[in-house]
């Protein structure tokens, strides 16, 4: 044979395939979530997340500057709220003493560098587990987004770097910018969950935080998976209502909706690798079906050469280990 272009010359050694590699990770790429729940020296593991964990304070805060000396610069916290403290108002989401503020104050205090989001959504704070303010059986948009405003700006004031709703409200995005404005924080970013599907993958992070919805379910504000230009109307408007950065979750059910998204907005996109894209991997590592750290590091590669800039991922910690080696 006489070829004049021999692909195969350019995988022939891990030395040659190191430097033309386009994708490389690096610990900067990801957001680490942390649930954290009441008390005092708690670590429990999530029955449904095998090797994470909720956390009290004292332990998050401990983990938080773990993570920092890794390499990581993002943490993006998760409470999880007494039953008794649910109501279908929010109202514990606001306490200025509530566990999410306790939590952002104790991290800065800490860690003052470590870049800490907030998920903004009601939740875990909801007697129905459902992310807005229930009447009769709907989850009616304009009271719901009142209360975002007014938690968004709670976690400024509390120390918060950046906001995350989570929620796919409509017109959230304009509502926090003014609050945020209107209280002066203009050093709050928002990272806005642009692109939020309706997905069975947030299985195990219902467990995690004991918020399942009551009845129902989240099809009439998260989107319906069937769709790809509805992404892009969400993301364009949210870039318009003054997102700094855009989400599209989860990650690996909706790569082409990645990179749609990084072709068309001007900021920096991040993806959610969720919860049950962790315990799939996690499932079957323990099977003994697949390597447990290749199938990490295959995923979170495919996420960001799909144009994701961040990655919000349960393995933020095994990867950044895998990648210092
Ligand atoms: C709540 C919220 C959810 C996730 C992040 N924020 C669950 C939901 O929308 O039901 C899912 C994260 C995961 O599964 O890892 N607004």
């Amino acid at each position: 044979m006489h070829l004049i272009r021999r692909n195969r010359i350019l995988r022939q050694s891990p030395a040659i395939r190191a430097m033309v590699a386009e994708t490389i990770l690096k610990p900067s790429d990801f957001i680490a979530p942390l649930f954290i729940t009441e008390g005092y020296g708690i670590k429990e593991e999530i029955p449904s997340m095998t090797g994470y964990y909720r956390r009290s304070v004292d332990f998050t805060v401990q983990e938080v500057k773990e993570l920092w000396g890794l390499g990581i610069k993002s943490v993006l916290l998760f409470i999880k709220c007494k039953d008794e403290l649910k109501d279908n108002k929010g109202t514990e989401a606001l306490n200025p003493d509530g566990l999410m503020q306790r939590s952002i104050k104790a991290i800065k205090d800490a860690c003052p560098e470590m870049v800490v989001m907030t998920d903004v959504a009601l939740d875990p704070f909801s007697t129905y587990g459902h992310d807005g303010i229930v009447e009769g059986n709907e989850i009616v948009n304009d009271p719901t987004v009142e209360v975002l405003a007014k938690m968004s700006v709670s976690h400024a004031q509390a120390g918060a770097d950046i906001v995350a709703p989570s929620d796919m409200m409509d017109g959230r995005i304009l509502a926090i910018r003014e609050a945020l404005e209107q209280g002066g924080f203009t050093k709050t970013g928002i990272m806005a969950y642009s692109a939020k599907y309706a997905s069975c993958f947030y299985g195990p992070f219902r467990d995690a935080l004991d918020s399942a919805p009551g009845f129902g379910d989240k099809k009439t504000y998260q989107m319906d998976y069937a769709n790809r230009r509805e992404a892009l109307k969400e993301v364009l408007m949210d870039v318009e209502e003054g997102a700094d950065v855009v989400m599209v979750k989860p990650a690996m059910a909706y790569l082409d909706i990645i990179r749609e998204v990084r072709d068309n907005v001007d900021v920096p996109v991040s993806a959610y690798h969720v919860s049950g894209e962790y315990a799939m991997i996690k499932a079957a590592a323990k099977m003994g079906w697949l390597d447990e750290n290749k199938a990490i590091m295959e995923s979170l590669t495919s996420i960001k050469r799909a144009g994701a800039d961040l990655i919000a991922t349960y393995f933020a910690k095994d990867a950044v280990k895998l990648i210092n080696g």
